[in-house]
């Protein structure tokens, strides 16, 4: 395993693979004839955080909350407005080609929707093979023959499979195939954007287990994104709660379901059903819609839906502070840990 290491005069600090500053991605509202820009959906607005090496970071928020613009955003696939993305200590907004080159086999991304991500003309064949083309990889057509058998024996797929059209499969092996695709060129990162959400709850658990099984095998760093706050408790090592397009709430994944110090991460605790195998959706349903990121409520953003609000709740919005690898932004930090010990109802 490669470990990225700065030394200092007195330390030696390792760098985590990656690290996000103050990130703001706002996409402009425009109007009238000369198109001017009236207002911004601050979708991403001012999200800091960061992933360590090998282990999986769950993103969880309600649809809406700025998940996906955030992944995008960390893989330039859409501008920042401002803040800093470090992949291995390259700032990713500011990166060259080559750094971008590097960056796009290192860093991979799985969407929700496997369909949309995978063309429709192409056998896997052609697409894992185009894919190894574009990250210069193999240099013969026999060489990626044989590399695509392995990688889909790696995602649980055989050599049968390799001349099949995508519409040829189901849900999850389409799914399998877009991982063994973001595996060609030695990935070092994934970001999973929602990958088992449009899979039935039947297949949801080996696709999920897959991952698992990939992430230990080579070595994966992992973002994981979801609004099913099962499959965050799964999957997760830390957790980072994400609200109208902050962080309101990090911690490892114990403490997130245990000891939840922002009442939001509470409220969707506290929403997850009791355990029971019949119950096919965990997902967040809370009261009150999700305030507009077009009109984000001054001071705390949450604080329109929240029942400790107080005064300056109203007027000042809370910084995310640390306390011993527990971030939380909230001015009345309340424990709810006694409430949350009756409700054991996170399956894992
Ligand atoms: N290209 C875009 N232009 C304008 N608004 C966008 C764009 N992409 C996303 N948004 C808005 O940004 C907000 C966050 O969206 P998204 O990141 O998709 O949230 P999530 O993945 O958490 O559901 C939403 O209000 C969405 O409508
Ligand atoms: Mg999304």
């Amino acid at each position: 395993m490669r470990s990225h290491v700065i030394s200092t005069k007195n330390a030696v600090k390792t760098i985590d693979p990656l690290v996000v500053k103050n990130l703001k991605v706002w996409f402009p509202i425009k109007s009238g004839v000369i198109q001017k820009t009236i207002g911004h959906v601050k979708a991403v607005d001012g999200v800091s955080f960061s992933v360590k090496k090998n282990e999986t970071l769950g993103v969880v928020g309600e649809s809406g909350s700025g998940k996906t613009t955030l992944a995008r955003a960390i893989l330039r696939l859409v501008k920042p407005t401002a803040g800093e993305v470090r992949f291995d200590g390259i700032n990713i907004p500011k990166a060259n080609r080559q750094q971008m080159k590097t960056l796009r086999q290192k860093v991979q991304i799985i969407f929700q929707d496997p369909y949309a991500s995978l063309d429709p003309r192409q056998t896997v064949s052609s697409l894992l093979r185009e894919a190894m083309h574009i990250h210069g990889v193999v240099k013969s057509k026999s060489e990626a023959t044989e590399k695509s058998l392995k990688l889909l024996r790696k995602v649980g797929l055989d050599e049968e499979h390799l001349y099949r059209f995508p519409h040829e499969f189901s849900g999850g092996q389409r799914q399998r195939i877009a991982v063994a695709r973001a595996l060609v060129a030695n990935a070092e990162f994934l970001i999973l954007d929602e990958p088992t959400s449009f899979l039935d709850v039947s297949v949801q658990a080996s696709v999920l287990n897959l991952l698992k099984d990939l992430q230990k095998d080579l070595n994966l760093t992992y973002m994981f994104i979801t609004h099913n706050l099962a499959v965050v408790h799964h999957m997760s090592n830390r957790v980072a709660v994400m609200y109208l397009g902050k962080i309101v709430e990090l911690a490892d994944k114990n403490t997130i379901y245990r000891n939840p110090k922002h009442p939001y991460t509470f409220q969707l605790m506290a929403a997850i059903p009791v355990p029971n195998p019949e119950a096919k959706k965990k997902e967040i349903l809370l009261e009150g819609d999700v305030p507009s990121p077009i009109n984000i409520p001054l001071g705390c953003r949450f604080h329109p839906r929240c029942k400790y609000a107080k005064e300056k709740c109203r007027k000042v919005e809370p910084n995310l502070v640390e306390k011993d690898g527990h971030f939380v932004a909230c001015h009345s930090e309340i424990d709810f840990s006694a409430e949350m010990r009756t409700g054991e109802s996170a399956d894992g």
